[in-house]
């Protein structure tokens, strides 16, 4: 009789550890991807029309989980304060003004990032997004490095050594390849931070699985020996 007992207790105490070990550990990101695209390539697939000259940011990632929590709901006045940098920096380049963009954003990745304190209520999401966002510069860098939108062609090596030169840390650059194939298109550069929000490397493998979720979204990572189109805002149309 006692080892019976023994033998359930045991198992109870199995079934638990298994359980709080499921529930949280797999499921916390250790990476964080910040993500930025360039409007006009961006605008020459979605069919709008964007008026930015700079690269505006697309998403703050977790490496982990998508739409984690569906009780979080998008509620705008608690990012007030941050509306105008919003409306400057991540602007939702399909519907100008609108707060959907930021919604789908938050729902889907939002929500995850927020299983750390770090980032657990919407101000701290955005503000963190936007915060890292002016710290790299990445428009800045990009033209430090002279890499502007051009009507002539790049090497893929060039802006990603670039890039890679300057943050020290391995980016994730993508593009879109017209099926010409003769050139591709610079569309989205990720960069990644650590949970302590200090640079560190992307990793491809995980966050391609993260981009071939995106709907409609017809980047992929770029390809080293094709030239590499930085198009201007009113540049040629390849797509
Ligand atoms: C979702 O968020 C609510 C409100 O913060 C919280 O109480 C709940 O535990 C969260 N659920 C999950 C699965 O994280
Ligand atoms: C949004 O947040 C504000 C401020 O906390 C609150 O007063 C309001 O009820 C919230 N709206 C919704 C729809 O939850």
């Amino acid at each position: 009789m006692k080892s019976l007992t023994f033998v359930v207790l045991l198992c109870l105490g199995c079934g638990l550890m298994t359980s709080s070990f499921v529930l949280e550990l797999p499921h916390m990101w250790s990476k964080l991807i910040l993500t930025h695209h360039w409007p006009s390539t961006f605008c020459s697939m979605e069919h709008c029309h964007s008026k930015f000259d700079y690269w505006t940011l697309h998403g703050l990632w977790p490496d982990k989980g998508q739409e984690c929590n569906s009780s979080l709901h998008f509620n705008e006045t608690l990012i007030q304060d941050l509306l105008p940098e919003m409306q400057k920096w991540w602007p939702d380049l399909k519907i100008p003004e609108s707060s959907r963009f930021w919604k789908y954003e938050w729902q889907k990745h939002g929500t995850c990032a927020a299983k750390a304190e770090s980032l657990n209520s919407q101000h701290k999401y955005f503000g963190k997004a936007l915060e890292l966002y002016h710290k790299l510069d990445l428009d800045g860098v990009m033209k430090k490095c002279n890499i502007v939108p051009s009507e002539t062609y790049y090497t893929f090596d060039l802006i990603e050594g670039n890039i890679l030169n300057f943050y020290n840390v391995k980016p994730k650059i993508q593009c879109i390849h017209p099926k010409e194939g003769k050139v591709q298109i610079l569309g989205q550069i990720e960069i990644c931070f650590n949970s302590d929000f200090q640079l560190d490397n992307c990793e491809h493998s995980e966050t391609d699985t993260v981009n071939l979720n995106v709907k409609g979204a017809g980047f992929s990572v770029c390809d080293h020996a094709t030239p590499v189109y930085y198009p201007p805002l009113k540049g040629k149309l390849l797509v």
